[in-house]
């Protein structure tokens, strides 16, 4: 019997894909292995994002090439984003490459795997409009048995001109409901606590007459023990059913990633997003008046086409007017073939973008910082989810409003909601005790 290993890079999306992908190999036969060295096929789960996580994954296929030499039955493949976006080029590029397989043909990869000889590469990124695969629960093979991503949808038809994801997952689609609700039910009877609903946009979901504000009002009153979480949400399609759902379920998380990209309307603009600053902050405000304690987490891109001096100042601008309690900031990163690279010029020059970066870093570890501060003394219930990385008497968790807290016990509370008065913090992590006096 053959084995087989898999790792994977990129977003959320990509990890449930990658369970797909287990779920299916193993049902065909196929037997996992966690260390690649004893693998008869390594596959890799990629991502196109950013020019930098390409090379990443170039570098890796190059390094795992070397084990042919000691086992030249093996065979290596890349699947997901980066074999949609390069195609065959990637078998030029890496000579050792098998297979590549995109993100809509997981299901045929038994059979994709039996054709590879050595005289016969696979190239299979056929996009659908209709796979979902609604009917594989995914294998959660790395799963610390109490949070869990389900994906409820796939694709996207936003086409923000900077953005690969259009082209390398294709047409957004909406999983059939009653699949998502069996696949949550059966988490609840294994033990999960936690469920993060996935998609690119998941305000847009739309199957028959139930959209997301519906979904996850379904799902919060039926699984009552269970803590819903849900990402991304686009903020163009932000509802206020959402909102109020959120602020009515207490196991709705308190809190939302909102990514706004940039301050400035003219940048927004040029990234086809589709608001304004002004739309963006009014559900800000909404948000914050209908739900008083919840947090809000964000992307920024700094160096955007255009972007000038004052554009860069209305995001720090913005920044300041949120206070969000973390974001993912990058540079912007030219893709070839998005509608910015055809359109627009990427000319901030990388020194100013570096430049830019910093200054927004350094303002959301201050805003971040700030925030956290604010939180000392107040009790929160916490998942717990594991031993701290820094200290094995010590056990962390998130509450509701995503923010990791610290503080001592043991392992019997795993998987347990308690009550954690925060002590302390850094920018990145609260600190807090268990006995303290209620
Ligand atoms: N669907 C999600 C985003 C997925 S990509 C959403 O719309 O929010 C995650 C983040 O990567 C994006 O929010 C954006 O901030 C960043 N990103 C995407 N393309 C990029 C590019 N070409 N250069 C730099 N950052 C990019
Ligand atoms: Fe990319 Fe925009 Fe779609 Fe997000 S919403 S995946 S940024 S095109
Ligand atoms: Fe990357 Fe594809 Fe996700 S490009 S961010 S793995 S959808």
């Amino acid at each position: 019997m053959k084995t087989f290993y898999v790792e994977t890079y990129g977003c959320q999306m990509n990890v449930v894909d990658s369970e797909i992908v287990a779920s299916i190999l193993i049902r065909n036969g196929l037997i996992q292995t966690y260390n690649p060295q004893d693998a008869d096929i390594i596959l890799l789960n990629t991502c196109s994002i950013r020019e930098n996580a390409e090379m990443r994954i170039k570098s890796r296929i190059k390094q795992l090439g070397s084990f042919k030499k000691t086992n030249p039955n093996l065979r290596l493949g890349i699947i997901g984003c980066m074999a949609e976006n390069l195609k065959e080029k990637l078998f030029v590029e890496l000579p050792q490459l098998d297979l590549l397989a995109g993100p809509d043909v997981y299901r045929l990869l038994p059979e994709i795997l039996k054709q590879i000889n050595d005289e016969n590469k696979i190239i299979n990124t056929t996009l659908s409009k209709e796979e979902t695969y609604a009917d594989v629960l995914p294998f959660r093979y790395d799963s610390n048995g109490i949070s869990a991503y389900v994906s409820i949808m796939r694709g996207c038809d936003n086409f923000c001109s900077y953005c690969v994801v259009p082209y390398t997952r294709g047409r957004e689609r909406s999983r059939d409901a009653s699949s998502i609700i069996n696949e949550v039910l059966s988490l609840s009877e294994n033990g999960f606590k936690e469920i993060t609903l996935l998609g690119q946009n998941v305000n847009s979901y739309h199957y028959r007459d139930i959209d997301f504000p519906a979904l996850i009002s379904l799902l919060a009153k039926n699984f009552p023990n269970l803590l819903f979480r849900f990402t991304t949400s686009h903020p163009k399609d932000l509802s206020i059913e959402l909102i109020e759902a959120m602020a009515s379920f207490p196991n709705i998380a308190k809190s939302i990633h909102l990514p706004v990209q940039s301050g400035s309307n003219e940048v927004l603009k040029r990234m086809n997003r589709k608001y304004t600053r002004d739309d963006y902050l009014e559900k800000v405000y909404l948000l914050r008046r209908l739900i008083p304690d919840i947090t809000i987490s964000t992307d920024i891109i700094c160096g955007f086409c255009g972007e000038t001096e004052e554009d860069h100042l209305q995001t720090i601008d913005l920044m300041k007017e949120v206070n969000y309690f973390f974001a993912f900031m990058f540079k912007y990163n030219e893709r070839p073939n998005t509608l910015a690279a055809k359109k627009y010029a990427d000319d901030v020059t990388d020194d100013i973008k570096s430049r830019r970066l910093k200054e927004i870093i350094d303002l959301q570890q201050k805003i971040s910082y700030m925030l956290n501060k604010q939180d000392i003394g107040k009790i929160f219930k916490v998942l717990v989810e594991g031993i701290s990385k820094k200290n094995e008497k010590e056990i962390f968790g998130r509450n509701s409003q995503n923010k990791v807290i610290v503080f001592a016990g043991d392992l019997t509370q795993k998987g347990q909601f308690v009550d954690v008065e925060v002590t302390n913090c850094t920018s990145a992590t609260l600190i807090g005790r268990q006995n303290f006096d209620k």
